[in-house]
């Protein structure tokens, strides 16, 4: 940005972020629509000033040299939510919360921190969206009393920074990002500049002063407001609050973490006295599972450090157009058609006449490749019209000559089953070779997808 003068106008895409001296009606880089907006832009933070110090002012060390401060993680008691955080908050990190509005990200956080202000952590709550007597209503439902849970309603970042500099608490909470405004810059609140200046911001003052900083962030289906996605590479760690409005339970998914795994999930069922925490996932997922339908198959899926039993669902049907439909909810779309693709070569079945819809259970998104077995046995399972046979567990992954190729962690996947009550295993014949104990299931190697579909019914 070096090179532009103070208070230029700019024209900044609120999709995406692109700027222009010119104002466009599309933006050439996300192709969107009306959405460049005039903003002024201003040289703001030091960082940003044309003028270069003469000489360096930080200097390169040995990394030998480098000594370790062991870091003391702070634990929110929430023990969902401090593993998706890879085991506690790490002091003088900002941490993103994004999520869709009205998906409980305000409730998550407000519970968060009255857990920590209850082991005694001074904790500060800023609110741009809600006035201090609503945030107030809403921890009386949360049934949270703290002493040490301090709340202010606020959006100008300046103040912000200053009440932080002078409370000094332990953990604080900025919500949301879309809310902030410099009053250095003339956009809007909730426009790209303002939302990446609150943000940088907010990093500088986690950083200099040690204090972990959450930063709230709506996700908006059609990107009318600047969202989290804009702000990934900014911060430390990125959480999204997952769901839907309909559905009780609401799955923390962290998508980065320079601290930690991304793989953990927590998950959380939203109830009229605030989010409860659901320890052990496989037995929320499959209760409603029909049983004895077609069309319904049960496999194991790693999340994290933890095995989760998962339902999966499809529907073959006859179409009714030239062109058959394949809608897919909660696997990759690709894969699915892989594995079509394989079931049509492999085992003879003709499906490019009919639709298919395959979709994962209570709106769980799986992305590893252990789960293919699962998908070809419950399409097959729809498309003869048989149910599969109960308490009957399926893994594998599914290469393109039809083998079945081994998993990863096939003991703690087994071993969920088991506990869930099931009793058979469909499994990769090279795991089956390798795994230690049985957990008293019955256990049945596959080589070949064309083995599968007689095992199944
Ligand atoms: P909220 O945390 O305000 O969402 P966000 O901050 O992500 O916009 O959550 C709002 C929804 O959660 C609202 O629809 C009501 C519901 N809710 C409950 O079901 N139980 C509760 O105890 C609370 C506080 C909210
Ligand atoms: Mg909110």
């Amino acid at each position: 940005m070096t090179g532009k003068k103070a208070n230029r106008a700019v024209f900044s895409c609120q999709n995406c972020g692109y700027q222009t001296p010119k104002w466009m009606g599309r933006c050439p880089d996300c192709g969107k629509w009306n959405t460049l907006v005039e903003e002024t832009y201003s040289p703001g933070l030091a960082l940003f000033s044309e003028k270069s110090p003469s000489g360096p002012t930080t200097r390169p060390v040995s990394i030998d040299a480098v000594e370790i401060t062991q870091v003391r993680r702070i634990n929110t008691g929430i023990r969902e939510f401090d593993r998706v955080l890879g085991g506690g908050i790490v002091p003088g990190s900002l941490i993103l919360i994004g999520g869709e509005p009205g998906i409980g990200k305000s409730t998550l956080m407000l519970q968060a921190l009255s857990s920590l202000a209850a082991r005694d952590c001074k904790v500060l709550y800023i609110s741009g969206e809600e006035s201090v007597q609503q945030i107030k209503l809403r921890s009386e439902r949360l049934d949270t009393k703290a002493e040490s849970l301090w709340v202010v309603s606020e959006t100008n970042l300046d103040s912000i920074t200053a009440m932080a500099k002078e409370m000094a608490p332990d953990v604080m909470v900025v919500d949301s990002v879309q809310t902030l405004f410099a009053p250095d810059l003339t956009s809007a609140p909730g426009s790209v500049s303002q939302v990446r200046q609150a943000t940088m911001h907010l990093m500088f003052l986690a950083k200099r002063t040690g204090v972990p900083v959450f930063l709230v962030g709506h996700v908006t289906k059609e990107g009318a407001i600047a969202g989290p996605k804009l702000l990934e590479h900014m911060v430390d760690t990125v959480l999204y609050f997952e769901g839907s409005q309909n559905n009780v339970f609401r799955i923390l998914r962290a998508v980065k973490n320079r601290f930690g795994s991304t793989n953990e999930i927590g998950v959380f069922e939203m109830k009229d006295v605030g989010l409860c925490e659901v320890s052990n996932p496989s037995s929320v997922f499959l209760p409603e599972r029909p049983n004895l339908v077609p069309g319904s198959v049960v496999t194991a899926s790693i999340e994290g450090s933890r095995p989760i039993l998962l339902e999966i669902q499809a529907l073959v049907t006859r179409s009714g157009f030239g062109t058959p439909r394949r809608t897919v909810l909660g696997v990759d779309y690709n894969r699915v058609s892989l594995l079509v693709a394989v079931m049509e070569k492999k085992l003879g079945m003709q499906l490019t006449s009919d639709d298919i819809f395959v979709n994962v259970a209570g709106g769980v998104r799986i992305d590893e490749p252990a789960v293919d077995l699962g998908i070809v046995s419950v399409i097959a399972s729809s498309f003869f019209d048989k149910p599969i046979r109960q308490r009957t567990v399926v893994l594998g992954e599914i290469g393109l000559t039809g083998e079945i190729r081994t998993i990863n962690r096939v003991e703690p996947r087994v071993g969920e089953a088991a506990k869930m009550g099931f009793e058979r295993c469909i499994l990769p014949s090279d795991n089956l070779k390798h795994l230690k104990r049985r957990n008293g299931m019955d256990l049945i190697g596959v080589q070949a997808v064309s083995e599968v579909v007689d095992l199944l019914f």
